[in-house]
């Protein structure tokens, strides 16, 4: 099969020396894209700026703004069959980009932000999608219940929900996973490594029912 996956923040930018980012560190859409490859499959990487080197055997897109990540993750959608956004796309970017750098003075100012483009929603809308649509929601309160908005409101297969204070740049991660069909199931908290094999395999497992596709089990590269 063929995972695509969004990773890492995005940067939106202010003007020329500054921007609007969070803290992700992408470590868990890496793992995933790590995981996936392991067993054969091939990996679409999209990624923002962090501080990891791109998986080898990966088709590596690096993007910075969550525009660029929303264009590639249009173009190369149709390419895959399991697409996981796991990326903290910013949801705010300025409104107007200054060409040049803002001067310091000692008046308040302020900066006015419009939303950004929802990767995984427009990818939701899509008609007739052959591929199956993962997202993560970061939650730092009710966490499945506000999972299960996103699930619904985004039209997912799938939603990995976890705790936000426990995943931010951390190597270790726990999760809960929200069907589209109402399951749900726990991965205890782990490495992320070991979590993002247990996700690879549930979502080959769902996208192999769900669209009919052939599970492959290969095994390791060398
Ligand atoms: N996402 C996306 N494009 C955006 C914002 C979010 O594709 N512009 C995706 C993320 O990659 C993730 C899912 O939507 O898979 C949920 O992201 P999250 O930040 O948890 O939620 P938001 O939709 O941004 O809502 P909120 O920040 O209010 O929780």
């Amino acid at each position: 099969m063929t995972f695509l996956i969004t990773a890492g923040p995005t940067r939106e930018p202010i003007d020329p020396v500054r921007y609007l980012s969070n803290r992700s560190s992408g470590k868990m859409g890496y793992a995933i894209a790590e995981a996936a490859l392991e067993v054969g499959h091939d990996v679409i990487l999209i990624s923002g700026p962090v501080n990891l080197a791109p998986p080898r055997n990966a088709r590596f897109i690096s993007v910075l703004t969550s525009d660029e990540m929303f264009e590639a993750a249009e173009r190369h959608a149709n390419e895959s069959d399991v697409c996981v956004l796991c990326a903290a796309v910013a949801d705010y970017q300025p409104a107007r980009v200054s060409p040049a750098k803002i001067k310091k003075s000692g008046d308040k100012i302020s900066i006015e932000l419009i939303p950004t483009r929802d990767i995984l929603q427009s990818l939701g809308r899509r008609q007739h999608r052959k591929f199956l649509l993962a997202g993560f929601a970061a939650e730092t309160n009710d966490l499945e219940a506000n999972a299960a908005k996103k699930l619904q409101e985004k039209n997912c297969d799938i939603i990995v929900a976890n705790d936000a204070r426990i995943a931010l740049d951390s190597d270790e991660n726990e999760v809960v996973i929200l069907f589209g069909d109402g399951q749900k199931t726990k991965i205890s908290r782990a490495p992320k490594k070991i979590v993002a094999r247990e996700l690879v395999k549930i979502f080959c497992k769902f996208a192999t029912k769900m669209f009919d596709k052939k599970d492959v089990m290969i095994t390791e590269r060398t």
